[in-house]
């Protein structure tokens, strides 16, 4: 069955909320941002924000049928990106819901944004958030229509690329050129955590 890449919109937002908390299952994850309805809300009022802002982009990945009527509207898989932008100044941050571990949400952010400023400076790059497919439709091939959109923007842009990798999505990334460039670590429950900073020059046609 082939696979369709579409431009989500805010209808598709629940479905991404229970998308992306089936799939990341990471240690550090589950202990920032348990499933719980409380963590589940933030999250969705995080993608609602994000979606109306001018510099972010959400894709969608669906099962593509030729025929209309035999289309499922699952969503199998999205990510969701940034072009270069200056973040506005927040009126009020939304609040970090009890549920999850702020202490050691501030202590990733922290880490990310001060590796992400001392490897990417002042430059304009685009920044890659979220890329989940959904398990039971992984080695498919929707996490590489999503790279593959993603990269096209940036290339067409001319501009280099930022994200920081789980473990699980260091491969993928490598295949689309990104390169490591630093890592950073917290650690959860006497275990380190690593993750990947990586980044992806922009690459010229042939
Ligand atoms: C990382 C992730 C998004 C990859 O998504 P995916 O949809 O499985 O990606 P693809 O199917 O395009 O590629 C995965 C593998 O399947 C292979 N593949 C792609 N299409 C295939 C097909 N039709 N048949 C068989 N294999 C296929 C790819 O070559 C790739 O192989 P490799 O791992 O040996 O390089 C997914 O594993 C995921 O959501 N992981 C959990 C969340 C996560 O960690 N996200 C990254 C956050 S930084």
């Amino acid at each position: 069955m082939s696979l369709r890449l579409e431009r989500a919109d805010k209808a598709d937002i629940p479905k991404l909320v229970d998308l992306y908390f089936e799939t990341f299952k990471s240690p550090l994850v589950l202990r920032v941002k348990p499933d719980v309805p409380p963590v589940r809300e933030w999250y969705k009022k995080s993608l609602e924000s994000d979606i109306e802002k001018p510099y972010s982009r959400i894709y969608k990945v669906v099962e593509g049928q030729a025929e209309p009527e035999q289309a499922s509207d699952e969503i199998i898989a999205f990510g969701k990106w940034s072009s270069p932008h200056t973040e506005p100044p927040q009126d009020k941050p939304t609040e970090f819901p009890a549920d999850g571990d702020a202490a050691l949400f501030e202590e990733v952010v922290g880490k990310a944004t001060e590796k992400k400023k001392k490897i990417m400076g002042e430059e304009e790059y685009w920044y890659l958030g979220v890329l989940a497919t959904l398990p039971k439709h992984q080695r498919r091939g929707a996490g590489s229509l999503l790279m593959t959109e993603f990269c096209k923007q940036a290339d067409e842009a001319g501009h280099r690329s930022y994200v920081e990798a789980s473990p699980h999505g260091k491969p993928t990334y490598q295949r689309f050129a990104f390169e490591m460039r630093d890592t950073f670590s917290v650690v959860i429950d006497g275990e380190p955590y690593v993750d990947c900073c990586m980044v992806r020059e922009p690459q010229r046609p042939l």
